[in-house]
């Protein structure tokens, strides 16, 4: 990717609709006029467009609605500068992507983001249907300085995060159900896998794949999954802008992994895991291989495990497991 189409888009954006003059942008970014339109020439193959006015320059009118990488790492540099974005048409699955790019030396924090894949993964070995449908397939790469105890706060931290930032942009009411799936009223619209590469007690590194359902209608999806599932297209009437969303979604990683390095994630997370908890109070069973553990959901401790409170008043901590909730009789 040429970092001349990401500066160049950043400037446009920073304009925020305005008019750029060409001399002025042949200016920021260090190359001739001649140079700066024959790289807008090359954008639009992208599906970017540009409005050109005499004596006031250009203004950028359109921009792709295909994930775009220059786009993704142009809106980056707002908050996430150190994030590198990198963009795939099909890949396998992005979480196996991520810890190639690791084991070869690619540099973290950075995210891998595929139109679709070809065996995506879920957890507990289940496959992450994985269409080219407008829905999201990103897995964001670190190097974390943790032990691998704090690994089980670190999906449920970023979970809150990926939360908040879909609520504030699609105006729904997303939550976490502990451990890996965000919820919008009773249903799944994304799942988070966490993958790490441990030495003793070091995590060397750790991939957080996320699959979001975004602007699929579900008409795409296995029978089994429509009355479980939703997208952020099904919950709110509106489609999204995938690279306004994504950029918005890694620009929060970014400061939650942040606050993850210095710590202050702990109280903060106590704090707001309330707001965020699908399962407070509800009566679930936790089903952990063989072994099924029914009691009320009661918020989790500070090591990140859910805590259930049995009928007899005994508390359960469960550190993994799948969760099932009680329907109201
Ligand atoms: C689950 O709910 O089971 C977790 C699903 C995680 C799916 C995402 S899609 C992007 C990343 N790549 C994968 O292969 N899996 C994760």
């Amino acid at each position: 990717m040429s970092d001349t189409n990401v500066l160049i888009i950043r400037e446009f954006l920073v304009a925020d609709g305005d008019f750029v003059s060409g001399s002025e942008l042949a200016e920021q970014i260090g190359v001739s006029r001649v140079s700066v339109w024959s790289y807008m020439e090359k954008l639009k193959a992208q599906g970017f467009d540009f409005e050109a006015v005499r004596s006031k320059g250009y203004r950028l009118t359109k921009v792709p609605e295909q994930l775009n990488q220059a786009l993704i790492q142009a809106r980056l540099q707002h908050a996430a500068d150190k994030f590198q974005a990198i963009v795939l048409d099909e890949v396998d699955s992005t979480n196996s992507e991520a810890e190639r790019l690791i084991a070869n030396g690619q540099e973290a924090p950075f995210v891998v983001i595929s139109r679709l894949q070809s065996i995506g993964r879920g957890r507990l070995g289940r496959v992450w249907h994985s269409p080219q449908n407008g829905n999201l397939y990103a897995s964001f790469g670190f190097r974390p300085q943790i032990s691998p105890s704090q690994m089980s706060l670190f999906t449920l931290w970023m979970g809150i995060n990926i939360c908040e930032c879909i609520n504030s942009i699609c105006r729904v009411n997303c939550q976490v159900k502990w451990p890996n799936d965000l919820h919008i009223e009773g249903k799944k619209v994304a799942g988070i896998l966490t993958e790490a590469r441990m030495e003793a007690d070091q995590v060397l590194s750790a991939v957080l794949g996320l699959g979001l359902n975004v602007n699929s209608d579900g008409s795409d999806w296995p029978e089994g999954l429509k009355a479980l599932a939703t997208s952020l297209r099904q919950s709110s009437g509106q489609s999204f802008d995938i690279n306004k969303l994504v950029s918005a979604i890694t620009g929060r990683i970014a400061i939650a992994y942040k606050q993850l390095s210095d710590g202050s994630h702990r109280a903060a997370l106590k704090e707001r895991w309330p707001r965020y908890d699908t399962l407070a109070g509800k009566t679930i069973t936790l089903i952990q291989g063989e072994s099924r553990i029914s009691g009320v959901a009661k918020g989790i401790d500070s090591s990140g495990s859910l805590i259930i409170e049995r009928d007899d008043g005994t508390r359960f901590l469960a550190r993994a497991g799948e969760v099932t909730i009680e329907k109201k009789s």
